[in-house]
């Protein structure tokens, strides 16, 4: 017989028909007259229960019907006689597909810490929790294709293997195949395998530049890595960015779009995941009832959501926002721990959440910043102190994306490059676009993951990505 997943049963009037459900039990109880077991299928953050009634069923196999373990049940669909649920399953077989040993397996049937979890990365897709966060990543991805499709963007794939550093940062993850055993000091590397020094990319930006300008838009979707060494609960080694990158753009219209790409994503979760929002949004109020006064969230998750759907974010420049910053507080009591002491000084996520959380307490777009703190490809302005770069800062997360207009001239680009010792010879082609038929064009890029964690309310990035990959740590 033809399985049905939980969700469907769920959203169906009982009819009293015949139906086959397959999933992992969450918990069993009852008497000996009378089993009553909650199963996911991982469809739904909802269970479906199953009536087992005693005198049907072997007490070997109830037995087996333990937490975690995997069965398939035949039976009718009727209407449920208690409260909580509207359906349930009057089972008439049982088949037990795999066992789960009760002393041994280690999601029993209460409260676990995310830190133990993140302990158990391979099983922890069966909590509530983490099923939630992984189907709303799943909701995120199909909005971030369906939002460019719709808008007539082409994806392009960049490469993960590259020669270059994008963003000029140093902090790449080296590939070859060379014996590191057998190395000496003067590494050729004409013999590695690519015949060149490679690494793993930063950032697609750079190939998303050459395909937009022939395409016209484009955006990538593709995992990045970075080698910072930086243990935050904002940082991962790989992560996942979005890269739009536009003709024809200026600055202006770079910001109207990653605004209305933001707005578009967590609306399309409002509509489309309205149940593992609710039960993470109870999630984080359960969380929170431990905390002080002063550390509680002003919002809950789903007005948050509804809150950032509503406004216009802010627009100001960085020069505005030091001055703010100097003239600040983040609270009566306290300093900021890094005083900002003026121009060229880059802003500390204190500071970023400050300016989103306390002062306007809705997400800011920063524009126009030092050029000194930025990568080498962004547009300079007239002043010859700023380049025409802009980063989201949202509430609780801080930057959530960055971007730029692209610096479109050849000789300001290459002596730019030049200042910051950027190796011209091996971006030969990225200058190119400047020398043929250039334009200006614009772009961003969003971290993935940092949007799975203000759409979920998860705190740390470790627990919207199935494997987080962080210093120390390749686990799984
Ligand atoms: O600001 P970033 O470094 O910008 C770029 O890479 C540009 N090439 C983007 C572009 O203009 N096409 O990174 C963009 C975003 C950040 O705003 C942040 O959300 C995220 O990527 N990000 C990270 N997320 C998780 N872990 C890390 N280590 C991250 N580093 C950046
Ligand atoms: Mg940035």
């Amino acid at each position: 017989m033809k399985r049905t997943k939980v969700k469907s049963l769920l959203s169906e009037k009982a009819k009293g028909q015949e139906i086959c459900v397959k999933g992992w039990v969450r918990t069993r109880r009852g008497s000996k007259n009378v089993s009553f077991i909650a199963l996911n299928d991982g469809s739904t953050i909802n269970n479906i229960q199953i009536v087992a009634e005693g005198d049907h069923f072997d007490e070997e196999i109830l037995k087996k019907i333990t937490t975690g373990s995997a069965i398939s049940i035949i039976g009718i669909l009727v209407e449920s006689k208690g409260g909580g649920q509207n359906v349930e399953v009057l089972a008439a077989t049982i088949e037990i597909l795999g066992e789960a040993d009760g002393d041994e397996y280690p999601l029993q049937p209460k409260k676990h810490s995310l830190e133990f979890l993140r302990e158990k990365a391979h099983l922890r897709f069966r909590t509530n929790t983490f099923s939630a966060v992984f189907r709303l990543r799943h909701a995120l991805t199909f909005a971030v294709h369906k939002f460019f499709n719709d808008k007539g963007f082409s994806s392009i794939h960049s490469p993960i293997i590259t020669g270059v550093d994008a963003e000029g940062a140093g902090e790449m993850f080296q590939i070859t195949t060379l014996d590191l055993d057998k190395i000496g000091s003067e590494v050729d590397y004409t013999t590695d395998f690519f015949g060149s020094k490679t690494n793993l990319t930063v950032s697609g930006q750079l190939e998303a530049e050459l395909a937009a300008l022939a395409l016209g838009q484009v955006y990538t979707f593709g995992p990045t890595f970075r080698a910072e060494n930086s243990n935050t609960s904002r940082h991962l080694s790989e992560f996942w960015m979005i890269e739009p990158e536009v003709a024809f753009a200026d600055l202006e219209e770079n910001m109207d779009l990653a605004e209305e790409f933001l707005k578009y994503c967590i609306q399309y979760c409002i509509t489309n995941c309205a149940d593992d929002l609710r039960f993470l949004d109870n999630r984080l109020v359960e969380e929170e009832k431990n905390l002080k006064k002063e550390e509680k969230h002003e919002m809950g998750l789903l007005e948050r959501l509804q809150f950032v759907i509503e406004n216009n974010f802010v627009r100001l420049t960085y020069t505005e926002a030091i001055d703010i910053l100097r003239n600040s507080k983040p609270n009566k009591k306290k300093k900021f721990n890094y005083i900002i002491k003026g121009f060229g000084d880059d802003l500390q996520s204190e500071h970023e959440r400050y300016l989103v959380e306390k002062k306007f307490k809705k997400p800011v777009i920063i524009t126009d910043y030092p050029k000194g703190i930025k990568a080498f490809y962004m547009k300079q302005n007239e002043d010859g102190e700023t380049v025409r770069a802009m980063d989201i800062l949202f509430p609780l997360i801080g930057e959530i994306v960055g971007g730029s207009q692209r610096e479109e001239n050849l000789e300001k680009l290459s002596q730019r490059m030049e200042e910051m010792e950027v190796e011209k010879e091996e971006l030969w082609w990225y200058l190119e676009t400047r020398k043929f038929g250039t334009c200006i064009h614009s772009g961003f890029g969003l971290g993935f993951e940092r949007l799975i964690m203000f759409v979920t309310g998860m705190k740390n990035i470790r627990d919207v990505i199935p494997f987080p990959r962080t210093p120390q740590n390749a686990e799984f």
